[in-house]
Formats: C-alpha cells, sequence, structure tokens
C-alpha cells in the first residue's frame, strides 16, 4: 500500500471507530456543549510531545503534566521518537479515548492536522504546543513563544559581534542553517534571522564560501537541517569547514538556528582543530550548550522559559474547562485559520547575562552551568 492510501485506511477505519463511539457517547463535546460543567477528576488531557533527544520537549512535558496535575485533571503524556506516523497513532489513540483536551507539539505540523481532525470530532479541545497545527480548522489554540523574535536575536547577534554596524566592513564569512524543513516554526525563525542578516548577504559585507545562501526567506527549506538533528547539523557543517574553510579562510560566524545544530557547529569546529570558534548561535538553553557557552565555544543561545509555556497552556485549559474564554495576545495564521495565541518573550543570551538569566533566576545551578570549572 502506498502512503496516501495507507493514510486512507487509517483514517477510515479511525472514522468508523469514532462514528460508533460517538453514538453511545454521553460526554461533553463540541456537540454537546450544553451539559453541566465537569468536575476536574473528570476531565483528561492528552499531551503529544515530538521526541526526547533535547532537553527542552522532556521538561515541557513533564511542566504541562504537573501544572495540568495541580488542577487535578487526568493526564497522558507521550512523545513520538520523532516518528510522524507514531504521533499521529498516539493522538488517534487519544482522540478514540475520549480526551477533552489535546495538546500537541507536532513533529510535522502538516501531517498532525489529520488527527487533530479526528480529535476534534470526537469532542476534544485542540491546543497546538510552540509548533503550530497546519492548513486545518481543528486547532482551537496555539501557545507558543514569539517566534521571528528568536531569528531576529540571533540574526542581530551576530551583526553586532561582527560590528558591521560599527563600520567594520568586512567581508564576513558567514554560514547559514535553518531548522527542520516539516517544522513551521524554522520557517519563521529563518524568517526573523534574515530580516537583519539579508540586506548584508545582498550589499556584499558577508559572503557564504559554501553558497548556501536561500534566494529569499521563502527558500529557507532549501538550507533545513533534517528534524533539527544534530549529527546532520554537524555532518553539513563538517562538508562546508572541509571544501571550503580548510586553507587558512577564516570562518566568522555561523547560523545555527537550535542548540542541536549549535552543538553540531562546535563539534565540527573542534575536529578542524582552528585556535579558534566563529560567533554561534543557538536556542533553547540546552544545558551542554550553556556550559558550551561559559567555555567560549558557543556565543549565544536564545533561552525560553519553557516552564512559563507550560503554565500558560495549562491555564488555558483551566479556563475552558470552567467554561470561560483563555486570553491570548495575538494570533498565527495555520492556512486556514488565525489560531488565537498566546506568545512568549524570548531572551537573549551570552557569556555576560548568563549567570543573571539562567543561574540567579534557579533555572541553572552554577556549577551545571560550567561556571565553577
Ligand atoms: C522549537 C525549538 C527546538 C526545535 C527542535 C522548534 O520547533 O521551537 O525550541 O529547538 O523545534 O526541537
Amino acid at each position: 500500500m502506498n502512503w496516501a492510501k495507507k493514510t486512507l485506511a487509517v483514517a477510515t477505519a479511525a472514522t468508523v471507530l469514532l462514528a460508533g463511539a460517538a453514538c453511545g457517547s454521553t460526554r461533553s463535546g463540541s456537540s454537546s456543549s450544553s451539559s453541566t460543567k465537569k468536575d476536574a477528576k473528570d476531565i483528561s488531557v492528552g499531551i503529544s510531545m515530538p521526541e526526547q533527544m533535547l532537553e527542552r520537549w522532556k521538561k515541557d512535558g513533564d511542566n504541562l503534566k504537573s501544572a495540568l496535575q495541580k488542577y487535578g485533571y487526568k493526564v497522558t503524556l507521550q512523545y513520538a521518537d520523532s516518528k510522524t506516523d507514531l504521533q499521529t497513532s498516539q493522538i488517534q489513540n487519544m482522540a478514540n479515548n475520549n480526551v477533552d483536551y489535546v495538546v500537541i507539539a507536532s513533529i510535522d505540523g502538516t501531517s498532525t492536522g489529520r488527527a487533530a481532525e479526528q480529535a476534534k470530532q470526537n469532542g476534544a479541545k485542540v491546543i497546538a504546543y510552540d509548533r503550530l497545527i497546519m492548513n486545518t480548522d481543528a486547532v482551537d489554540y496555539y501557545a507558543t513563544f514569539n517566534l521571528e523574535k528568536v531569528g531576529k536575536m540571533q540574526g542581530q547577534y551576530i551583526v553586532d559581534k561582527l560590528g558591521v554596524e560599527n563600520g567594520k566592513k568586512g567581508p564576513f564569512n558567514v554560514e547559514l542553517m535553518a531548522g527542520s524543513p516539516t517544522d513551521n516554526n524554522a520557517g519563521i525563525y529563518f524568517k526573523g534571522a534574515w530580516s537583519v542578516l539579508g540586506k548584508y548577504f545582498k550589499n556584499g559585507t558577508f559572503k557564504s564560501l559554501s553558497g548556501k545562501v536561500p534566494k529569499s526567506a521563502d527558500d529557507w527549506q532549501s538550507i533545513g537541517i533534517d528534524n533539527w538533528d544534530r549529527n546532520k547539523a554537524q555532518a553539513e557543517m563538517e562538508n562546508r569547514v572541509n571544501s571550503f574553510y580548510n586553507n587558512g579562510e577564516h570562518l566568522d560566524a555561523v547560523l545555527a538556528q537550535n542548540d542541536a545544530e549549535a552543538m553540531g557547529t562546535v563539534n565540527a569546529v573542534k575536529a578542524a582543530g582552528w585556535n579558534y570558534y566563529p560567533v554561534i548561535t543557538g536556542q533553547d538553553a540546552e544545558q551542554a550548550n550553556i556550559q558550551a557557552i561559559a567555555h567560549g565555544q558557543q556565543s549565544m543561545t536564545v533561552y525560553k522559559d519553557t516552564s512559563k509555556l507550560a503554565k500558560a497552556t495549562a491555564e488555558m485549559i483551566h479556563d475552558m474547562a470552567e467554561g470561560k474564554k483563555p486570553s491570548t495576545d495575538t494570533s498565527y495564521n495555520n492556512g486556514n485559520k488565525d489560531v488565537p495565541t498566546v506568545s512568549l518573550k524570548p531572551v537573549a543570551v551570552d557569556k555576560d547575562n548568563l549567570k543573571a538569566v539562567l543561574v540567579d533566576s534557579g533555572y541553572i545551578t552554577a556549577e551545571k552551568a560550567g561556571l565553577t570549572d
């Protein structure tokens, strides 16, 4: 069976199951919204997280679970091991189990749409977490960080460190990587970075010896790293280093759009045996990357306090459970609709403010941050 037929068969089977479930069901949901408010203990929430390789998703899952449990809700938390099919079937199971709310951090925001629709048809409210679910009406709310701002912070950091706004002429060698081609966030992160960096590539202040520069921000997938995979980012940077920077050419900066790509880049530079590190950006404030910043290998990361994201998401669910409309501050368009969104503020962190932002706030200890080495 080819992919499309297989998906259709799964979807059809699930629809039959769902139709059966809906007939005998007395639960509240979109089709029977007049029913009385449920007790907290009768409310169930399914959380679908993409993977556990990055520290952040483990923290996201744990934080969200405990924030929801504090309200007394029943919570099912599942990780999909970066496999889109697995994530789809996990969400379908949640739908079949009649969860009241499903929170989805998609691996591929386009392919989770159908599973979200099944959950919705079965009466659940659907919340997209961190990453938007695309091309469907079945998303009720979205909770994320200001995505474009993240990319802008990374781009601006490179511009500041190379001093181009202070009269440094270059040309500087800057290599660019974007995130996973299947992640809607990745396009927005790149758009943010490109809004700062693009003009310097156009006027010749920045060059990329590998030539891997997209024609415009819309062409970001051409420099995407599948699944934001650290090993793939490392292999990509090793390739570029070996082919273009091993005859004394100086690599001035690397736009790495998250900490996995940043670590891949740090490893590639280590393998090259240079006596310097280029400016290397990142995102997520993973422990190993905080240490790399403390040790002068990575230059910066964008810290997104995911405990706040979990709290905001749990509050949305609590509001809905109490019959209130969750408050949102913006919206993101998913191709079908403007999804009401809570968007939190990211913070740029480098060696200078690492202690103040990450240690003094209790996010990490000075020892774990590598500040006592
Ligand atoms: C998230 C980042 C994360 C990346 C890889 C993005 O969608 O916003 O925080 O680093 O996915 O998991």
